[in-house]
């Protein structure tokens, strides 16, 4: 390698530092949930508030290297450029300096220590139009730089102006792009050879509903991919060759037996394991934590992970190459995200418990998938055998593709996938319908289980039992997987929960307890209870005090994915009308076994 990611890291930070810039550090890759957009997909996006004119505490020169999840292109994943999970290098300036400080700093780290050729370098301004003026200055600050003026084009809106997509209230400008060529022919021409390796936004503008509005700031937001850069920097046009994947790759290769430069099936299904698991690795071991669930960002991370199960299976591998893959992953980041390192054990226990999950009734759903194909082509052979005229049916049901998702755990993309594959979709609004059927359904069992109940239990006691299963299951993904629950005690007033634990939790234990618990509240999750012999319900992961008896049947209870107590009730229908969990006591109670109080507000 010409240059590792590692010294990559740091030539880029240390450039701005010594241009007067504060390295801010890398936060959660979830978005704070003020723009709708669910993950950060640029540098920016936590820096709103700043580039819309709040002080920010570090000054008004900032730099960082800010990871990013974009979903959108996840069927493109398998070729060698498309990637779940990047980085953006970037830098502000908070009205600070603008355009020509900031052309002249491109140029510099580009030319001088990129070491790229000034006579390839190409970039791009705003041609202009009815509400923003052309951005002559900028070109003529690059041809000033020593960029020929033949390689500097005035383009419009649609290719040199930047915003965050399908928002408002947000900043956003019009941008210079840089470009070169990727490859070392003679006269390369602009665009057809060339790539574009980042950007510098001159953010001036916000985005309001009735157009663009100036700002008193004018800032600049500059952003480069990191993962291309390294790339580029190295000569490659293979992402997964850089240090940040090869090692995973080599890994796969070892594993499976196969060969990753096959060009076919195996490249593919190496990048798509490669992909899924580090963006699975960032995402569980991020300060937020995302686990695998069936909504927001816990479905994608979801998505992901069983994407990549099925292609293991492409590679005659199981699950565990993930968690080989992800091994590496940690290793591979771990300098960069310590938090990684803080929490391997966790993270590799989280994959192993979705691809163990997923792989227990994977390939019975494919068999049931390949079920609906056939009785599809029988129907379409049989119909066409009576009429000539008749034209074959090509969508799999939304019943049949609920079937999947609710039996066999199989994401609705997942089918759709599987249906591309034999040239056939998927009737997503039959899913959708066959979805809320189901949800009407949960809700109205949920309901009627809870009348008796709630004769001879109040509200909030019931709310309280509902509380007390959300405690249970944050601990186990908290404390250790090994907690179970030794005693409870519920009245009006306060849950207490007795619990199988060395030690007191620490401050940040409780409070990613009360964090856990909440988050379910908000997303008001309906609880299902689901009459079982003991047999299944042990078989289905429903944790129970298995020291009381049980009879032959059994009611469970599921919180969607979060927690599945085999369990008497009362509680309540959906998580919604817990209020606010917080923890208020932490006692001994014997060796071993400590004790928690909690209260709803
Ligand atoms: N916000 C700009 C980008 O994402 C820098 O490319």
């Amino acid at each position: 390698m010409k240059i590792t990611s590692a010294q990559l890291r740091n030539k880029w930070l240390e450039f701005y530092k010594s241009k007067g810039h504060t390295d801010i550090g890398a936060v959660s890759l979830i978005g704070d949930g003020s723009t709708g957009v669910m993950f950060n997909v640029a540098g920016m996006q936590p820096l709103m508030p700043y580039l819309l004119g709040r002080k920010h505490p570090e000054g008004t020169r900032l730099c960082n290297i800010q990871g990013c999840v974009r979903t959108v292109d996840i069927e493109s994943v398998g070729d060698p450029s498309h990637f779940t999970f990047f980085e953006m290098m970037g830098n502000w300036s908070l009205g600070d300096y603008f355009k020509k400080e900031k052309t002249a700093w491109t140029f510099e780290l580009l030319t001088k220590h990129f070491g790229l050729d000034k006579d390839k370098l190409c970039a791009t301004v705003f041609e202009g139009n009815a509400a923003v003026p052309r951005d002559t200055e900028t070109a003529e600050l690059l041809i000033g730089l020593g960029i020929s003026e033949k390689h500097v084009y005035f383009l419009p809106k649609s290719d040199n102006w930047w915003e965050l997509e399908g928002t408002v209230g947000t900043p956003c400008g019009p941008d210079n792009e840089w470009f070169y060529p990727l490859s070392d022919k003679q006269n390369p021409v602009f665009p057809d050879d060339y790539v574009e390796i980042g950007n510098d936004v001159y953010m001036q503008y916000m985005k309001t509903e009735n157009g663009y509005v100036p700002l008193e700031n004018k800032n600049v937001d500059t952003g480069f991919g990191f993962d291309r850069m390294l790339l580029f920097l190295n000569g490659l046009s293979d992402g997964y060759k850089t240090d940040l994947f090869l090692p995973v790759i080599n890994k796969l290769e070892q594993i499976s037996g196969k060969n990753y430069d096959d060009g076919g099936e195996a490249t593919k299904a190496m990048r798509i394991i490669a992909d899924h698991t580090r963006t699975a690795v960032m995402l569980i071991g991020d300060e937020q934590g995302i686990l695998p669930s069936n909504t927001g960002a816990g479905y994608i991370l979801r998505r992901l992970m069983r994407r990549a199960i099925r292609y293991c299976r492409r590679l005659d591998l199981g699950g565990e190459a993930m968690l080989g893959a992800a091994e590496i992953f940690i290793d591979i980041y771990g300098g960069a995200y310590p938090l990684l390192i803080e929490r391997r054990a966790y993270i590799l226990d989280e994959i192993k418990k979705e691809a163990d999950k997923f792989e227990a009734t994977l390939a019975q759903g494919i068999k049931e998938f390949e079920k609906c194909v056939l009785s599809l082509q029988r129907k379409n052979a049989f119909m066409a055998q009576n009429n000539p005229a008749y034209v074959p049916e090509t969508v799999i049901g939304g019943k049949q593709a609920f079937r999947l998702y609710d039996t066999y755990g199989f994401p609705l993309e997942l089918t759709e996938e599987l249906a591309a594959e034999q040239g056939l979709s998927v009737d997503k609004q039959g899913f959708e319908a066959a979805f809320e059927e189901h949800r009407e359904k949960s809700r109205v069992l949920a309901a009627g289980q809870f009348k008796g109940g709630l004769e001879s239990h109040s509200e909030a006691a019931t709310n309280y039992h509902t509380a007390t299963h959300l405690l249970n299951a944050a601990l186990k993904i908290v404390c250790s997987s090994d907690v179970q629950q030794k005693g409870s005690n519920i009245n009006e007033e306060r849950l207490r929960f007795d619990f199988n634990f060395p030690r007191k939790l620490t401050e940040e234990e409780v409070a990613e307890v009360e964090r856990l618990v909440n988050e379910q509240i908000k997303k008001d999750v309906p609880v299902v209870m689901r009459e079982m012999s003991l047999e299944d319900a042990k078989n289905g992961g429903f944790v129970g005090v298995f020291d009381s008896k049980y009879g032959e049947k059994v009611k469970t209870y599921s919180i969607g994915e979060f927690s599945k107590e085999i369990c008497g009730g009362p509680h309540a229908a959906s998580t919604g009308a817990l209020g606010t969990f917080k923890i208020t006591k932490q006692e001994n109670v014997s060796a071993g076994i400590k004790r928690i109080k909690a209260i709803l507000k």
